[in-house]
């Protein structure tokens, strides 16, 4: 009987990880070699803003620094059709590393951020995961210290996307083109 219940509590356990290990977090992240300057390679997202409009995104930059409590100050630069685009956010981080919290206050969103994959000097996977009164968005983001990375990393971006349920109308790869680039 003991060996029953051991091997239930076992099963519930693996399940429960399971969950958890739905969306994966960088193991060991280190948040001092995230810092720095990153281009968005590539998206995908359910927002209906996102299936109408990809199309038009033609660069984004990203600086990533370190705020003095701790945090993760985020500078974003978009190229849309009606210009540049830039926003000041502070990621917040949480007891898990490579786990970040973020509360627009404009819009009233929750904003659940993980550094799903990186090696720091080529590529970042990012997944957020927003809710905003009843709905909820997903979004994936693929950096690159350059536009120009692997092919296996825009793979593992779509690989990753699928995994996670977004259809090829849900993903957008920017064009390679860096003086479509803004800079910050
Ligand atoms: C640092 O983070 C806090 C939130 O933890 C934020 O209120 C503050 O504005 C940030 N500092 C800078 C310089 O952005
Ligand atoms: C973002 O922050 C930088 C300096 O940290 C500042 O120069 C810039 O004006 C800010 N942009 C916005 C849109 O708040
Ligand atoms: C990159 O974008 C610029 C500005 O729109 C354009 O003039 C140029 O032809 C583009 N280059 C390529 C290779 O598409």
């Amino acid at each position: 009987v003991m060996k029953a219940v051991l091997f239930c509590a076992g099963m519930v356990l693996v399940c429960a990880l399971r969950v958890k290990a739905d969306v994966p977090v960088q193991k060991d992240f280190d948040i001092n070699k995230i810092v720095g300057k990153w281009r968005l390679v590539a998206a995908a997202s359910d927002s209906e803003w996102f299936k109408t409009k990809k199309e038009t995104l033609k660069g984004a930059t990203t600086v990533f620094t370190l705020n003095e409590s701790g945090n993760l100050d985020v500078r974003a630069n978009h190229q849309r059709p009606e210009g540049c685009v830039e926003m000041n956010r502070t990621y917040s981080t949480t007891e898990q590393p490579g786990r970040f919290t973020y509360t627009n206050p404009e819009y009233g969103s929750v904003n659940d951020i993980r550094v799903v994959d990186t090696n720091y000097d080529d590529y970042a996977l990012m997944y957020f995961y927003t809710t905003k009164d009843i709905e909820t968005f997903h979004k994936v983001k693929l950096y690159g210290r350059t536009l120009d990375l692997k092919p296996e990393i825009v793979d593992k971006f779509k690989q990753f996307c699928i995994t996670q349920g977004f259809t090829q109308d849900t993903m957008f790869i920017l064009p390679k083109n860096d003086s479509l680039m803004t800079n910050i």
